[in-house]
């Protein structure tokens, strides 16, 4: 482990695992069924699997429902109430469920801005939290949820449940044996078809939703709300969401990262890309799409001996040209999202939450693992135990992993107006040493692009700013401006703390 935070971060575990000895579990207050009182936020989604997972563990009780939209937290309670015999009570603030005696655990799922302070909240009112990937928004509130852990003595799971999946796991340990040989490079891939959210607009909340709540921490935008679809497509703005680099990144980041044994933070970060394509998908060159995040982006982190490459494709990835990645992921056609590890004897590749493929050097098969595993069990048994060790993905694991994408977003917006020809960005990648081919990296996103329609001859591809980040102190050292990406402007009483103020 290099010296990222262990300082920081595990020096306070020790101390942190005496405070979890202290159960939190089976506190006064807790029903005479003596089951564990959960919370779960934000169900309109994800969270409707969060329900589902505590309904089928015989531990657990959801005995609140927290939702800004109404209609939303009904339809759920109704739905529990039929399964669970209880009808949960709904709330709409939760900090009413935080004061709640019968609540001892919650989890959460809402839009990713309110993800650190519904765990910060939460944890200082001595809950055990689970939190969605990304763990946080951006960098600062990732290191602030590490230190509430501590002080409070809380289990924080983090929701990237490849960690518990028995064939990740597997693959992990194999490669740590030195299956493949020596392993220095993973390129993790979201390529995955995500249509435009339709055009940026003056759009209506929905009667049930209390929009001030739900902007929490962002501020109140005007319009209000500027895509046609309320909930979900928040995800491509940057005020709410953090694009698909940090949706369905964190999933391959964190597998990319444990993978490669990467404990701490790059310390060289370039990314380039756009939201591309749109245009020519509607035939309409003065087309404003209501996202403002990458649709399209490469971004490459370099820890010194070791590199994680990561690539977002939301345009069409059928009929695509990438040969080695076509026979890696034995499919031409369709979406590939998963992680390539680059051995001196082979290949692993992880392409689902339950399997893995591992390759010889001339790209055969020579070894699968299969298995998925029980995250929010795992979860609960943790809160059991009092263990911070227990648990498959903790917040400091979350936080290392969401930062990858943060750090990629920042660079792309740190250069988003720098648009350029794909020769100029050429030119600037072979400056910028990396253990990918960038050339070889670049020609096939722009293949992909020109597949879709998108006008290669202009100057229309951002580079990102290169950025030299120091992993001790979490701030950008080459680039001053870049570094109040790193957190947010608050809107009170929405303020999410820092970690000494937590
Ligand atoms: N681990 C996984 O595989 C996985 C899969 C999908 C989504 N997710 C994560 O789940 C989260 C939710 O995504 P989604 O697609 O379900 O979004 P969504 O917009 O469909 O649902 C979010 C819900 O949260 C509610 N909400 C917003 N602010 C709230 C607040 N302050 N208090 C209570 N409720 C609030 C909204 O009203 C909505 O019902 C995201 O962070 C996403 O990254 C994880």
């Amino acid at each position: 482990m290099t010296s990222l935070n262990r300082r920081r971060f595990l020096s306070t575990a020790s101390a942190a695992s005496l405070a979890f000895a202290a159960p939190a579990i089976g506190r006064a207050g807790m029903s005479a069924n003596d089951k564990i009182g959960v919370a779960v936020v934000g169900v309109n989604g994800r969270g409707g699997e969060h329900i589902s997972e505590f309904l089928r563990d015989d531990r657990t009780e959801i005995r609140v429902i927290v939702d800004v939209d109404e209609a939303v937290a009904n339809r759920r309670c109704d739905d529990i109430e039929k399964k669970q015999g209880l009808r949960p009570k709904p709330v709409s603030d939760m900090r009413q469920a935080f004061d709640d005696d019968a609540v001892d655990i919650i989890s959460t799922a809402t839009p990713n801005h309110w993800h650190a302070l519904t765990g910060i909240w939460a944890m200082q009112a001595g809950k055990d939290a689970y939190i969605e990937k990304p763990v946080c928004h951006n960098v600062l509130e990732g290191t602030a949820l590490i230190a509430a852990s501590r002080k409070y003595g809380r289990m924080c799971q983090v929701g990237t449940q490849c960690r518990s999946s028995k064939a990740i796991i597997e693959a992990v340990a194999f490669m740590r044996e030195g299956g493949i040989g020596e392993v220095k490079l993973a390129r993790g891939l979201c390529y995955k078809r995500r249509k435009s959210i339709g055009a940026k607009g003056d759009y209506a909340i929905p009667a049930t939703v209390n929009f001030d709540m739900w902007s929490g921490p962002a501020s109140l935008t005007d319009p209000r709300c500027t895509r046609p679809n309320f909930h979900y497509d928040w995800h491509w703005q940057r005020h709410y969401g953090n694009g698909d680099l940090g949706n369905q990144g964190p999933h391959q980041t964190d597998i990319a990262r444990w993978g490669l044994g990467i404990d701490t933070h790059p310390s060289r970060i370039l990314g380039y890309g756009g939201r591309l394509g749109y245009q020519a998908e509607r035939k309409d060159d003065k087309y404003v799409d209501a996202g403002d995040t990458a649709n399209t982006e490469v971004s490459i982190y370099d820890y010194g001996d070791r590199c994680i490459v990561f690539e977002t494709r939301g345009l069409s990835v059928d009929d695509s040209d990438d040969t080695e990645l076509n026979t890696l992921f034995q499919s031409k056609s369709g979406n590939k999202v998963g992680v390539v590890f680059y051995g001196s004897e082979g290949y692993v590749v992880q392409d689902s939450y339950s399997h893995c493929w591992v390759y010889d050097r001339d790209m055969k098969v020579v070894k699968e693992f299969k298995g998925g595993g029980e995250h929010f069990k795992n979860f609960v048994s943790a809160c059991q135990s009092r263990k911070v060790e227990d648990l498959a993905a903790d917040v400091r694991e979350g936080h290392l992993s969401a930062a990858i994408s943060h750090l990629g977003n920042i660079s792309f917006y740190a250069g988003e107006s720098n648009r350029l020809a794909v020769a100029d960005i050429s030119a600037a990648l072979k400056d910028f040493r990396s253990l990918d081919d960038n050339e070889a990296t670049l020609q096939r996103t722009i293949q992909h692009l020109k597949k879709n329609g998108v006008n290669t001859d202009a100057d229309f591809l951002s580079l990102g700013a290169l950025l030299e980040f120091d992993p001790e102190k979490e701030q950008f050292t080459n680039n001053p401006s870049a570094n109040a990406w790193l957190t947010r402007e608050y809107r009170a009483p929405y303020i999410c703390p820092t970690a000494d103020k937590v």
